[in-house]
């Protein structure tokens, strides 16, 4: 089933319909707040229905949001550009921005594409993001094999640095203290930064 039909049909198990509580407690508490360091734009590539976007753009970053379904603009596009942020069509791994990102955040996208196109994620991030700046990613599902398949694709912070390559440091990698609920496995919140 494609994602569109996946929209249209209402299989969408991953969609908690607001922000990850992990995203939104980190947010209330302070965390990735772009009027503290004058950083403003982010990327959310396989934004979906955009939740994680709309809380990013409410928090103050100026946010491009990309989907490859068509079918999310009416409801999404509008909502984004109410708070100077935009949503984009488009296959989010072949996006060449015109200017860098400051944060790029990602909550099952990574686990969403297949293992042989990671490589094209970790490009994506590189040629998204400028040298100190932000990938922070909502790591799951945690521990499932890969012999299970997917989506979603189990892989861990480990296996996303792979995709990111050496100009990235990991900073932070550790459980989330706010789960989404009903997920089959664990959960973690991790940073990069570009250091290159
Ligand atoms: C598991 S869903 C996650 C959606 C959203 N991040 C969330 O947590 O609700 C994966 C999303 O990635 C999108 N997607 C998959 N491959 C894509 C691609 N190459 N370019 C843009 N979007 C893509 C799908 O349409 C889907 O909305």
């Amino acid at each position: 089933m494609t994602w569109t039909e996946r929209y249209a049909t209402g299989d969408t198990p991953w969609d908690l319909g607001g922000p990850h509580p992990e995203l939104a407690r980190r947010l209330a508490a302070g965390e990735l707040d772009p009027r503290r360091s004058f950083a403003r734009r982010a990327l959310v590539a396989g934004c979906g229905r955009g939740y994680d976007a709309v809380a990013l753009a409410r928090a103050g970053w100026q946010v491009t949001a990309i989907d490859g379904v068509a079918d999310l603009e009416p409801v999404l596009a509008p909502q984004l550009r109410s708070l100077g942020s935009e949503f984009l069509v488009a296959d989010a791994l072949a996006y060449a921005p015109e200017q860098p990102f400051d944060l790029v955040f990602d909550h099952t996208f990574f686990c969403a594409i297949d293992v042989a196109q990671r490589a094209a994620h970790g490009e994506l991030t590189r040629r998204a993001l400028r040298v100190g700046g932000l990938c922070v990613a909502l790591v799951f599902p945690v521990g499932k094999p890969h012999s299970e398949g997917g989506p979603p694709f189990g892989f861990d912070a480990r296996e996303f640095s792979r995709a990111l390559g050496a100009d990235f440091e990991l900073l932070q990698d550790e459980p989330v203290t706010a789960p989404a609920p009903g997920r089959p496995w664990p959960e973690r919140w991790a940073v990069w930064r570009r250091a290159r």
